[in-house]
């Protein structure tokens, strides 16, 4: 059996803070923890130096566990310090695979995101020589090299950085300070999140700007395979050897309002409101005033995409779902063929891709690990690569030949919310540049669409402004035990993503179905009072897609169903077939995801809390998840 006998391996997916300069690096690295919670919160730690000490506090659970901790235990003054929260896929999340590790000297202290491969074989080295570790973890195995690779780099943490890098084998964002150095964090990073946030007369290091852009909104991307040495007057960057490196620099465009709550009690409130902004902010600057689509920042070459003959799009989750809403799109609008693969599934089929195939990424965080494994394959094969991503200067969008990033501001709650609808407007701007590029559009068509996509952050408002009804109808319905989404055409997708969110929020048994599909086997689920939530395609566009769906609903209701409709306004006849109606406006067929998922959003939100859910952390999961 793989991996018996191997100790238990722990494999953090995490947030990590880093502080260098005049202020209480304590309080700093607290407040990023706490933006990037976010990122795992089944255990946090903190590091500081002070008069020659290495004072280490961690616990188990939510960063307000620490937070108690260091309330009664204090740590004393100092200006330099790491932070992590931790995501674990095995094993317990305990105080005592927390993060940092220090080394059995006491010397470093160490803070990890991602996986040593080679940690069992490391492990036993250490053993070997006499060396006790205290953890499951294979985070403590870096702390133990990087203290015996100090003496043989005459105390340079950075060169000891290297020189453990080089052993290393896996994915790892790496954060360590030394006692002996109280003025500086030395960081590495290879296939896991880093980025510098450049102050004046001090420095920050994090898995995410968020951490720091209270206090800087200057970064510098770190690329493969490059270690940082950072004080609070210098950034010095080399690759794994030692040579200096230069980094790219790039302006965080948000602030600090961006990353709090701004008067909500929840993220993923304040994320399902700001919807109409994120869109809008998506179409800004990449419609000309002639209503062409110009999208010259992704420095997509038109003669590679005159000659592509498919699209594929690979991504996971809410981001996939965003995916196949773009293929309906896509493919009427260029007649490309579009496949959507799930990124984890990718690069295990020997996928047909080659230089004629455009192949999109699409990852608010870009940094999943599954998306991002899927974009190497494809670019091996000749792929030519687009990322649609959220993040400025993550992994995905630096290792593809083309970027078109979505404006949607930092999401941090769990669940994906405005993420999906910039994914969308993102991914439907490129069809549409496709469709111009390629001339399979007349431009009186591409301009009727993109005065659909204008208008959608008004629509979008609009489904806000009455979120009462879908809310009263998540506590009612919020003993069920289990709920189904039903859709056609693109409302299949937003079913699937509506099934997700329930899923992730209120951790109750959801499927989303093409409803045709049912009548193949899903049907049998069906019994007395079973909510069933129909995406409602418009009577007006393709009229048999109406009429299909009336026919799914009269079979579920047969059987006992309790029939919730996602209706356009107008759609008068749906009242006779459904329990409950919840309104959406009135727009295209291709528009309809735009302002389908927003209730549904809310009723997963609603239903979580009336279980007594954290809504914005759910049990489970993390944000960003950069493991495969
Ligand atoms: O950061 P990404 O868009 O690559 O994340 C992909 C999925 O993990 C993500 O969409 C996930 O399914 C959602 N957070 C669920 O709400």
């Amino acid at each position: 059996m793989a991996g018996e006998g191997r100790p238990r391996t722990l494999f953090p997916m995490c947030g990590i803070v880093g502080y260098v300069g005049q202020k209480q690096a304590l309080e700093i690295v607290v407040a990023g923890l706490r933006r990037l919670e976010y990122r795992g919160y089944d255990s946090a730690g903190v590091a500081v130096i002070s008069d020659g000490e290495l004072i280490v506090r961690k616990k188990a659970g939510k960063l307000a566990n620490l937070e108690t901790l260091l309330g009664s235990d204090p740590m004393p003054d100092s200006t330099t310090g790491i932070g992590h929260t931790r995501w674990a896929t095995h094993g317990g999340p305990t105080d005592s695979n927390a993060h940092p590790h220090v080394s059995e000297n006491g010397q470093v202290a160490v803070i990890h995101n991602g996986i040593i491969e080679n940690f069992s074989e490391l492990r036993d080295e250490l053993t070997s020589a006499g060396v006790t570790l205290t953890s499951e973890t294979d985070t403590e195995v870096v702390a133990h090299l990087l203290a015996a690779a100090l003496p043989e780099s005459d105390g340079d943490l950075a060169e000891a950085m290297r020189r453990t890098c080089r052993r290393l084998e896996g994915a790892f964002t790496l954060v360590a300070v030394d006692r002996r150095n109280p003025d500086l964090v030395v960081a590495a990073r290879r296939n896991s999140p880093l980025v510098v946030g450049v102050g004046v007369g001090e420095n920050f290091l994090a898995s995410d700007v968020a951490a720091f852009v209270d206090h800087t909104r200057d970064a510098l991307e770190l690329g493969q395979d490059q270690v940082v040495a950072m004080t609070a007057a210098s950034v010095v960057i080399t690759d794994f050897a030692g040579e200096v490196v230069e980094a790219t620099p790039f302006h965080v465009d948000w602030d600090t309002a961006a990353a709090e709550k701004g008067g909500y009690d929840l993220f993923m409130l304040k994320e399902i409101a700001e919807q109409p902004k994120a869109v809008a902010d998506s179409l800004r600057g990449r419609i000309s005033k002639d209503h062409r689509i110009q999208l010259d920042e992704t420095h997509l070459d038109e003669g590679i995409l005159r000659s592509i003959n498919k699209v594929v799009v690979i991504a996971c989750g809410t981001a996939a779902y965003a995916g196949m809403v773009a293929k309906y799109a896509i493919e009427h609008w260029t007649r490309l063929p579009v496949e959507v693969e799930l990124a984890s599934e990718f690069r295990y089929r020997d996928p047909i891709v080659g230089p004629d195939s455009l192949v999109i990424a699409i990852s608010q965080s870009g940094e999943t690990m599954d998306t991002l494994m899927a974009l190497r394959h494809a670019k091996s094969q000749g792929a030519r690569t687009l990322a649609i991503c959220n993040t400025v200067g993550s992994t995905i969008p630096r290792e593809s030949d083309a970027v078109l990033y979505t404006y949607a501001g930092p999401e941090i709650a769990v669940a994906s919310t405005k993420a999906f609808l910039t994914q969308i407007i993102a991914a439907y701007l490129v069809g549409l540049y496709l469709a111009q590029v390629r001339g399979t559009m007349f431009e009186d068509e591409i301009r009727a669409v993109l005065q659909d996509l204008n208008d959608m952050p008004s629509k979008v408002d609009l489904v806000l402004d009455t979120t009462e009804p879908v809310r009263e109808l998540a506590r009612e319905l919020s003993g069920s035990a289990s709920v189904l989404f039903l859709g056609r055409h693109v409302g299949y997708p937003v079913a699937l993503e509506g099934a997700l969110k329930l899923k992730e929020l209120a951790y109750m048994h959801a499927e989303g179905f093409a409803a045709g599909e049912l009548k193949h086997g899903p049907i049998a689920l069906i019994e007395e009072g079973v909510p069933v939530v129909v995406i409602v395609p418009s009577p007006r566009g393709r009229a048999v897609l109406h009429d299909k769906i009336v026919s799914n609903i009269q079979e579920v209701r047969a059987r006992g169903a309790l029939v919730v409709a996602i209706a356009e306004e107008g759609d008068e006849m749906i009242a006779n077939y459904a329990d409950h109606v919840i309104r959406i406006p009135a727009v295209p067929t291709l528009m309809q995801p735009l302002v389908a998922i927003v209730p549904l959003q809310i009723f997963a939100c609603e239903m979580a809390l009336a279980k007594g859910h954290d809504v914005d952390q759910p049990r489970n999961l993390a944000k960003s998840v950069t493991v495969e």
